[in-house]
């Protein structure tokens, strides 16, 4: 019976990291006890605990909730009254913010709008949108279809970053979040970083807030991920950033970064962009779809030539796996450092 414990200022981040994540475990009551919150979860959360100064309470049973108070048993419980077979209802969803996002299946689609209903009101959301395709093109836009309620602008809080922005019209995948915050402990304070596809701000904010460096450019080439940007930059209070609307290519300035995020899939082609944004040496933290067995040889000997091809040596590389994109297919990550090539 995994119980974690948290003091009450910091509880409300930690449950809603928690409930994005589906880790909640609604059998059992959130109880408060002297200045903490008592909260059951159902499996060990990935993100780090000390950040919300949270630590696991051994020992407390926690009592549990009326069968009634599940929103799996009262999911079930109105599918069953609306004719609807539980065996082809969406069996997970994902929450941004109080949009909630769902998969339906193709035997479903007739029960579209009424899943929609249900869901949306068994789990408290404003509106429910379905994915139709996921996400396209160079824009990563998604293909997202309004069911139930009324607006898709949110601000989703993740990692003591608050993201305003339009579910339906920008992406964000918050999947990726031990990769925006893992290299929040490795950037310096000082440090000028570029972020060459910036998007509402998934690794500028977290940086500008936790690193300290002393600029982040971000660049963000579709307008209205720009707009949100601009916005997160203030909601956040984040005074480090410098929004550049346009191509990365046109508009970062070169020769600055000791550091260059690249996190877009068709980072490839834009190497030559991160190298000359760089000063002399610096790191690059580059993003891409890899078929499952390149990784990680022709992934780092890929790059080694590229980072050649541009008068400089790799002096250290780091490798690692995202998340399993596709059959045989794996967003994969490479961090490297590179300085400048020697003649002999
Ligand atoms: C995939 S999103 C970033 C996703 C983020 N890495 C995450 O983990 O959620 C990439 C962003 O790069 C922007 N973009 C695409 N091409 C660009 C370019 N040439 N210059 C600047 N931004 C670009 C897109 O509009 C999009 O907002």
């Amino acid at each position: 019976m995994p119980v974690l414990a948290v003091a009450r200022e910091h509880a409300e981040d930690l449950l809603q990291e928690l409930m994005a994540r589906q880790l909640v475990d609604e059998t059992r009551k959130i109880t408060k006890r002297g200045r903490e919150i008592l909260i059951p979860v159902v499996a060990e959360p990935s993100i780090p605990l000390a950040r919300h100064g949270a630590r696991w309470e051994t020992g407390e049973r926690l009592p549990s909730r009326s069968r009634a108070r599940n929103p799996r048993d009262r999911l079930d419980e109105r599918l069953r009254a609306a004719g609807i077979p539980l065996a082809i209802a969406p069996r997970r969803w994902k929450r941004l913010g109080d949009v909630l996002i769902l998969r339906i299946l193709p035997e479903a689609q007739a029960h579209a709008r009424a899943l929609a209903e249900i869901y949306g009101s068994v789990l408290g959301a404003r509106t429910v949108v379905q994915d139709v395709s996921g996400i396209h093109g160079p824009l990563r836009l998604p293909d997202f279809e309004v069911l139930w309620g009324d607006g898709t602008e949110t601000v989703y809080l993740e990692g003591g970053v608050r993201y305003a922005f339009d579910v339906a019209r920008v992406m964000l995948s918050p999947g990726n979040i031990e990769e925006r915050l893992g290299i929040t402990n490795r950037v310096r304070p000082g440090a000028v970083v570029a972020d060459l596809f910036a998007g509402i701000g998934y690794f500028t904010l977290p940086l500008a807030m936790r690193a300290h460096p002393a600029i982040v450019y971000a660049c963000e080439l579709n307008p209205i991920s720009f707009q949100y940007l601009v916005r997160n930059i203030r909601l956040n209070r984040a005074t480090n950033v410098v929004p550049l609307l346009g191509d990365c290519r046109d508009v970062m300035p070169r020769g600055v970064a000791d550091w260059v995020i690249m996190g877009h899939f068709d980072a490839r082609e834009y190497l030559d962009v991160a190298f000359a944004a760089l000063r002399t040496k610096g790191t690059i933290v580059y993003h891409e779809l890899c078929p499952k067995e390149q990784f990680p040889d022709a992934l780092t000997r890929r790059l080694a030539a590229a980072t050649r091809a541009n008068w400089r040596n790799v002096t250290q590389m780091h490798t690692r796996i995202v998340k399993s994109y596709a059959p045989g297919i794996v967003h994969a990550v490479a961090e490297f450092e590179v300085s400048p090539l020697h003649r002999m």
